[in-house]
């Protein structure tokens, strides 16, 4: 049976592996944890349109589908076109450089079932739209 001197040096000797651990979990958590960022006003963006925002570095479409908002990558996966700059018909949006058009509900392109736009959870919170740019939702 190991005596208290060398029970409290054991457990002595574990603190710096606990507080490593700690800070591993702490670091998953903000992986983990939903990043919520402003990316436009409600008003900027009314039914039936689409803006493009920066946010956090990325380049974010908002589409706005009968008062219901979507965000996708902001870049089309062609070569590139301004997805947030392109047009809005009910729920289908067309790039406004060579017409690829995507869902913006789902990101589905509409020629090619391989395609998907990543899109980004949205939430409206006090008349302004957030995107959390840490889970793309993929098929
Ligand atoms: S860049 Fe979008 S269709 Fe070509």
């Amino acid at each position: 049976m190991p005596t208290a001197k060398a029970w409290t040096s054991a457990v002595e000797s574990m603190q710096p592996a606990a507080s490593a651990l700690r800070l591993t979990v702490e670091q998953a958590s903000q992986q983990i944890m939903p990043r919520w960022i402003e990316i436009a006003k409600v008003a900027d963006c009314p039914p039936g349109t689409a803006l493009e925002s920066v946010a956090d570095d990325r380049i974010v479409a908002l589409f706005n589908v009968g008062g219901e908002f979507f965000a996708l990558d902001g870049i089309c996966p062609h070569q590139g076109g301004p997805l947030g700059q392109g047009e809005l018909s009910g729920c289908i949006l067309t790039c406004p450089w060579h017409g690829w058009q995507f869902d913006v509900r789902s990101g589905q392109h509409q020629l090619n079932a391989r395609y998907f736009q990543p899109r980004f959870p949205v939430r409206v919170e006090g008349g302004a739209v957030l995107v959390d740019l840490e889970q793309t939702n993929s098929p």
